[in-house]
């Protein structure tokens, strides 16, 4: 397989370009480094640092011609979405454009387009099945939903396929601490420095916390699966922020990290598990990593800088 991984120099592009390789892809990274790293790529990867929004993207597309592309490529700040959504917006909706038209050019077979679970906002049912109402609380939200409109579009229009996979909350190796996109790299790196780490309101939120080679392994089996489909990629378990934390300090056998408790954040999401059932059916997906596979994996990079 030719494959192309947007954003493969980020946490999650990274682990799907190695999963690739692994299998016998020929595997083109593009990728801005606005927040992914050199030090992420994999080896026998071939890299162009490049922008999606840039105009090179189609050139650089049709002399590649991929069969597939894995659109990972994205403003992932949550907060940074609120705060300037027109660049969110440019990035997440525009930069995908532009990767759809010249994949179109390019007769591109299928797309593999990262979506998330934030197109649900506010869950009115538990676990969030893919019927679930859309109703994102974040402009972020709102342009990973935007793309999936343009997908499923440019299939009856020019028949390209597409796998839309809405990942729970995403964890594992290589995910940057500093950022705030990851709640379980941010206290890995606190408790193991015997840090105090922040939670907000009560810390009996819940997320379906999904780790990160779960999410390579869906990206290969969606682009084997035959025709299009929106699935949730999670692991239809639910844990709350106190038990992250009480796990970690457990397991890291550092027990001098303590708990500050800070206000609750507005607009925060009270519950989130998401249902995997039609993932199950429509790509064979089943998560592999339990949670707890999946911390020690963690706390074993972070403690080596390397798993
Ligand atoms: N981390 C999660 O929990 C999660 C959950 C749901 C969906 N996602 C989606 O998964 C994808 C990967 O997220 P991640 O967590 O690995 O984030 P990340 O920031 O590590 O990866 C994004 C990558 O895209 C690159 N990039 C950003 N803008 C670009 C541009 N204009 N042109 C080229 N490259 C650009 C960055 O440099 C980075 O390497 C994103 O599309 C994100 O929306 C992530």
């Amino acid at each position: 397989m030719k494959a192309l991984v947007t954003g493969g120099a980020g946490f999650i592009g990274s682990h799907v370009a190695e999963a690739l390789l692994e299998d016998g892809a020929e595997v083109l990274i593009i990728d801005n480094l606005s927040t992914g790293k050199k030090a992420n790529l994999p080896q026998k990867a071939a890299f162009l640092e490049l922008d999606i929004c840039s105009e090179e993207l189609k050139k650089v597309i049709l002399e590649f011609k991929p069969e597939i592309i894995f659109q990972l490529a994205a403003q992932i700040d949550v907060q940074k979405s609120i705060f300037d959504p027109a660049f969110d917006a440019y990035v997440n909706i525009v930069g995908a454009i532009k990767l759809l038209e010249a994949a179109r050019e390019a007769k591109v077979k299928k797309i593999v387009y990262s979506s998330s679970a934030a197109v649900y906002g506010e869950p009115c049912f538990l676990p969030v099945t893919e019927e679930h109402q859309i109703l994102p609380l974040s402009a972020y939200g709102i342009s990973k939903h935007t793309v999936e409109h343009y997908l499923t579009a440019y299939k009856k229009l020019y028949n390209i396929n597409y796998s839309i996979l809405r990942y729970g909350n995403v964890f594992g190796p290589r995910q940057d601490p500093l950022g705030e996109a990851g709640v379980v790299a941010i206290f890995t790196s606190k408790v193991l420095k015997g840090e105090p780490c922040s939670i907000f309101g009560d810390g009996k939120q819940t997320r379906d916390f999904v780790y990160v080679k779960d999410i390579a392994a869906a990206n290969l089996l969606a682009a084997k699966a035959p025709g299009s489909q929106i699935v949730n990629i999670a692991t239809g378990v639910e844990t709350s922020i106190n038990e992250v934390f009480a796990l970690l300090r457990d397991l890291s056998g550092q027990n001098q990290s303590q708990v500050i408790r800070k206000e609750a954040r507005q607009g925060e999401i009270r519950r989130m598990v998401m249902s995997t059932e039609k993932a199950k059916k429509e790509i064979g997906y089943n998560s592999k990593y339990t949670f707890l596979d999946g911390i020690k994996e963690t706390i074993a990079y972070y403690q080596n800088g390397k798993i």
